[in-house]
């Protein structure tokens, strides 16, 4: 019998994809660059399913049935590049390359066309969940070529979340469509994990709560409009004692934050779009203030002043901060969702945001309650300019921004730090205006280098001779 599908790199990723498959009932061909980890694999879990294990990876490909479909599950970048090396030269076309991790939008472009040439499908998936979803249930965002689809799809199905029966994968787009839209999910994670740190140290700081009190605010939230993982796994987080010290595991943790990249490269590429994903930007800055120990360390010495007499907060601290984080993270997912939309049109992906809304509603790291209303708001308008516009978010933040500006309000006067938070009420605030001081950007620009701009009153470009007696303008 031969392997309907097989997974090559066994690491925790890997192995738990392949027992998952394993445990829908397909055979899985496995593989790794050094066998120990293939038998540990059969070894430990060969019970849950069938396995068929390789050393080589000529072996391997013999193993699998026509057309192949081989996961792979390597670090990003250049062992990714090496395992398709090693792999195609062995493979036929019409056989499938499907990669599980999270590479750059642009390298699976770039290897879907070079694999493209060989008759073979690159299909760069997104899988959110971690270890745990991996095994039980991750959402899968695949990209590559549609046919493709056809002969992974029903696999990649089996294996995924699913919420009221229906599974949390479906085909993104082509070729990096799906690992472009697992970009964004992840810098949307950013923004969601930075705003829910911000709501933390608001309702510590100026609401004086301890962590464990927090952890049951949280709980709280949890169950209402704010549900979430993120905010399930916070309030685990701050319940957590260290054993050996007593203290809250929170007061333990060098409060440096780390990142592989995802959320970087999301801004990086929004900034090449022009989508403004302020929100997303920040988490990624506010990470690496974090990890800005040299300049902490300046700070603190030269000890910056912070504001003084300390002011209360002027209304409900908790009920205040549910409001801020709800409509922060309103923008946040609006912005990341303009950014697919924006990237769909630049490469013709033709992605439907509200099949993005719905298979991220399990599964995944930033699975929300509300994300059903993002689905929604996506299905009654495809082509909605903005998630805010839409009548339930419209209705969320117009009740919230009272309470949002206070505590932004609060943050400043307190000198505590809401980047989350303000750049959210900012882009709200820049989104509502009826006049942007941008008008007066496009007079200096003209000023200082002719660059032209454009008059509310009359088509065409213009330039004034702003040195000139009497400043006319000209035709540009
Ligand atoms: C997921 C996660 C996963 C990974 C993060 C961690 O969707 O399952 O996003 O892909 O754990 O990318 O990101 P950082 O290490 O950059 O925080």
């Amino acid at each position: 019998e031969k392997a309907q599908i097989g997974v090559t790199g066994l690491a925790v990723m890997g192995r738990n994809l392949a027992r998952n498959f394993a445990r829908h009932g397909h055979t899985v061909a496995l593989h790794n660059r050094s066998y120990g980890r293939t038998k540990e694999l059969v070894e430990e879990f060969g019970h849950e399913g069938k396995f068929i294990p390789s050393e080589s990876a000529a072996d391997f490909v013999a193993s699998l049935e026509r057309p192949r479909r081989v996961v792979i599950m390597v670090k990003a970048g250049g062992p990714t590049d090496a395992v398709i090396d090693e792999f195609a030269p062995l493979l036929e076309p019409g056989d499938m390359l499907i990669d599980a991790g999270n590479a750059h939008y642009l390298d699976t472009r770039r290897r879907e066309a070079a694999l493209k040439e060989k008759g073979l499908h690159f299909v760069g998936a997104g899988v959110s969940g971690g270890e745990e979803g991996a095994l039980h249930g991750p959402s899968i965002m695949p990209g590559g070529p549609k046919e493709s689809y056809d002969a992974l799809g029903p696999l990649l199905e089996d294996i995924a979340a699913k919420v009221d029966g229906e599974p949390c994968c479906v085909h993104v787009g082509p070729d990096g469509a799906g690992h472009f839209v697992k970009m964004v999910h992840n810098g949307i994670e950013y923004a969601d994990m930075q705003l829910i740190a911000e709501a933390y140290d608001l309702l510590r700081q100026v609401g004086g709560s301890s962590p464990a009190e927090i952890a049951g605010i949280f709980q709280g939230w949890n169950e209402g409009r704010l549900g979430s993982y993120l905010i399930e796994i916070t309030a685990e987080v701050l319940k957590q004692v260290d054993a050996s010290t007593g203290k809250p595991f929170v007061d333990i943790v060098l409060d440096q934050a780390e990142q592989k990249g995802t959320g970087r490269w999301t801004v990086q590429a929004a900034l090449d779009l022009g989508v403004p994903v302020s929100g997303i930007a920040e988490s990624v800055f506010a990470r690496a203030l974090s990890g800005g120990a040299d300049v902490r360390k300046a700070a603190a010495d030269a000890a910056l002043p912070g504001p003084s007499p300390e002011n209360k907060h002027a209304g409900d601290l908790q009920a205040d901060v549910e409001q801020a984080l709800f409509a922060s993270k309103i923008v946040a997912y609006a912005q990341g969702f303009q950014q697919i939309q924006a990237a769909s049109k630049e490469y013709g992906w033709a992605i439907d945001p509200g099949a993005m809304a719905k298979i991220w509603r399990a599964g995944c790291i930033i699975r929300a309650k509300f994300l059903d209303f993002i689905k929604q708001a996506y299905d009654k308008q495809p082509e909605l300019a903005t998630l805010l516009v839409d009548e339930y978010f419209l209705d969320a933040v117009s009740g919230a921004q009272d309470a949002w500006r206070r505590v932004v309000a609060t943050a400043a006067q307190q000198g505590i730090p809401a980047p989350g938070f303000a750049s959210a009420l900012a882009y709200y605030d820049g989104l509502r205006a009826k006049r942007l001081p941008a008008a007066l950007i496009q007079g200096q620009r003209d000023f200082f280098g002719a660059h032209t701009y454009h008059r509310i009153d009359k088509p065409g470009s213009f330039h004034t001779l702003w040195a000139a007696e009497g400043r006319p303008e000209v035709d540009a």
